[in-house]
């Protein structure tokens, strides 16, 4: 049995919902020699813990919750946050689960650079960093002989990027298109139906799909990072967010979207970047009237779905949930098994 000592940055939704995973899954995870160990939990305002024999995953959603108070938790030593705590903590596996941003990836950059400088493997669900600094990342990783993995920020938890690894290695993926955006597509579902675009935001956000300021996902810049992440980690590229180019569903009308309905078609924010001859090329998030019989119109409401065409497979697809507290805390144990297999081999 291998025991991984876990530090999570970060310990709001999918913090709290790695924490579930970790007890849910604790019998599978065993039978698979893994022994994961909180030893960490570093949160501005719950307040930054550590215990080198391990926190208690109940102990810890119990201590957030309310006024929430970490040092609460049985064990539980109070310790520096931040970057420091990456440093200082004992561990061998960070969870990187700040919150995104795709300006300057700050403060998740830093905890992600400083866990890999201190050969500490890192599973993150946080786009920035990723999007953002990917070579620069990817080279630290390797010269610090530790692994970088993100399945949770493209599709939450549905297994993309390690399927991608595993299962389609040797395929020869030519290029990934996708719906990558739950908010936009649900949105151009409701005024299918012939709902305004506001009201179709409004519900959005009464329904918990988009944040109080939906810019990131109506103007497509999330789409684009996961373009991004999907054009490096699957295609082999080396694209910054700038690389994407970018259109949104903020300007569409409510004639655009019925006209496309009538004509057979449907309005869809699709995300797509192809392999070029030399370089990852055409890396691009358009609103695209797509034909009934493509795969990518059939996908309805919050759905995400992204298919992966291939030389050996043709078309593949994977649909799936694309955010959750349970679907993207399973991204992380699914990183950490990943982890663990590629250190045995
Ligand atoms: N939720 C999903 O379904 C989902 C799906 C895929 C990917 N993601 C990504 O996963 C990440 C986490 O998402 P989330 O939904 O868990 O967000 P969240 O609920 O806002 O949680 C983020 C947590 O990080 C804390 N934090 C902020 N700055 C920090 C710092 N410097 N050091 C340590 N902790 C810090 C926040 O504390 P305060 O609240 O006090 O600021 C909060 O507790 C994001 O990057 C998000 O884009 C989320």
């Amino acid at each position: 049995m291998r025991t991984w000592r876990v530090v999570l940055v970060g310990f709001g939704t999918v913090g709290r919902g790695v924490a579930e995973r970790l007890r849910a899954s604790a019998g599978e995870l065993e039978s698979l020699g893994i022994a994961p160990r909180i030893v960490g939990v570093l949160d501005p305002r719950l307040g930054s813990v550590a215990a080198p024999s391990g926190l208690d995953p109940a102990s810890l959603l119990q201590a957030a919750e309310g006024e929430g108070d970490l040092t609460q938790v049985p064990g539980a030593l109070a310790c520096e946050g931040g970057v420091a705590g990456v440093r200082e903590i004992q561990a061998d596996v960070v969870f990187e689960l700040t919150p995104t941003n795709l300006r300057d990836g700050q403060p998740g950059l830093d905890h992600v650079r400083a866990a890999l400088e201190n050969g500490r493997h890192v599973s993150t669900t946080n786009k920035g960093p990723v999007a953002l600094a990917w070579p620069e990342l990817r080279d630290l990783a390797a010269a610090n002989n530790v692994q970088l993995r993100c399945e949770g920020t493209v599709m939450s938890g549905t297994p993309l990027l390690n399927v991608c690894e595993a299962g389609l290695a040797g395929a020869g993926v030519r290029a990934v298109r996708g719906i990558l955006n739950g908010t936009c597509n649900y949105i151009l579902s409701r005024m299918e139906e012939g709902m305004a675009y506001d009201d179709a935001l409004n519900e959005a956000q009464r329904l918990g799909y988009a944040e109080t300021d939906p810019s990131g996902d109506v103007e497509g810049w999330d789409a684009a990072a996961k373009v991004a992440i999907l054009g490096n980690l699957v295609l082999g590229g080396s694209l910054s967010l700038a690389d994407v180019e970018r259109g949104g569903i903020d300007s569409v009308d409510l004639d655009a979207v019925q006209n496309a309905v009538e004509g057979g078609k449907r309005l869809r924010l699709v995300g797509s970047v192809e392999r070029g001859e030399s370089a990852v090329t055409n890396a691009r998030v358009t609103l695209e009237e797509l034909p009934q019989d493509d795969p990518l119109a059939a996908v309805s409401g919050a759905g995400n779905l992204l298919t992966f065409e291939t030389d050996a497979l043709g078309a593949v697809s994977v649909a799936g949930p694309g955010a959750g507290r349970a679907e993207t805390g399973h991204a992380l144990v699914a990183d950490l098994i990943a982890i663990h297999r590629a250190e045995l081999s």
